[in-house]
């Protein structure tokens, strides 16, 4: 199952690199802001960059760190996010395709990890949260930010029905307590958190996972047929009958290796 989900990931991303690229929520917003002010705060000669997707925060990071590594599942994401970085002039990122559940790098090898909207795509929280805590050096901190779970059943299932209709390789979205608890017991202390909005222009994002028409439109049916509720939880606006966008949870933590 495992193997097959992480296939799936690449299927998924592979195509659209280009696309997360470009993409306005990724490129920046307050949540990028936030982890950067952590970063900065903090201070590292080395980061890792988890699941750089586009690289938006490998780049960010790059502007004030001597040196960022940047991994990810999915080579073209890889090489996208290399050529939107060379771009900027920023060449002196690493790119190393590494799956998170294995990480070729030595133990205590970086000060800061980041892993930015990418945790709900991987299978096993507690195996990734290992390898990030083994390469981080004491005192290193993880900058985590994703989705933030929904702690009402209905709501979260709702919502896990949206996204995997519309990106199969997602796994699930983590409420704030299990985080903490996974992040707990993997050896690392929360140090500080935050939850931002960020809203999900609906054209925008059902368009970046190259969704058929048909598939679109299920979709559509499924969100506009759901309890109310379920949608005012994540605030979709819904305009002549059209979903205009919805608006998504962004945890944000900071949790140190002790
Ligand atoms: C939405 S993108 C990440 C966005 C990016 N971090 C940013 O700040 O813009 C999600 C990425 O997670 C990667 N990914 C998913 N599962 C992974 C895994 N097991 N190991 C490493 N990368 C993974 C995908 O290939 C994809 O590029």
């Amino acid at each position: 199952m495992r193997v097959d989900q992480k296939q799936q990931v690449q299927a998924q991303f592979g195509p659209s690199a280009e696309a997360y690229v470009r993409s306005p929520g990724h490129a920046g917003g307050p949540d990028l802001d936030r982890l950067v002010a952590w970063g900065r705060q903090r201070g590292a000669a080395r980061v890792l960059d988890v699941a750089t997707g586009g690289g938006h925060t490998a780049l960010a990071f790059a502007e004030f760190t001597p040196t960022v590594v940047a991994t990810d599942l999915t080579e073209p994401m890889l090489r996208a996010a290399r050529g939107f970085a060379a771009g900027r002039g920023m060449a002196a990122i690493g790119y190393l395709a590494a799956d998170v559940d294995a990480l070729p790098f030595d133990d205590a090898s970086f000060g800061v990890v980041t892993c930015r909207i990418a945790a709900h795509h991987f299978p096993t929280l507690p195996a990734a949260l290992r390898q990030i805590t083994r390469v981080l050096e004491p005192g290193g901190s993880l900058l985590l930010q994703d989705i933030l779970g929904h702690e009402d059943p209905e709501c979260a299932a709702f919502i896990l029905e949206v996204e995997r209709r519309r990106d199969p390789s997602h796994v699930r979205s983590v409420p704030r307590r299990e985080w903490v608890a996974l992040l707990e017991a993997t050896g690392l202390t929360v140090m500080d958190g935050t939850v931002l909005p960020k809203v999900r222009p609906w054209e925008e994002w059902t368009g970046r996972s190259r969704m058929s028409p048909q598939a679109r439109a299920d979709l559509d049916r499924f969100v506009l047929s759901a309890p109310p509720r379920c949608r005012d939880a994540f605030a979709f606006i819904v305009v002549d009958g059209r979903i205009a966008s919805f608006t998504d949870r962004m945890l944000l933590l900071r949790a140190d290796r002790s």
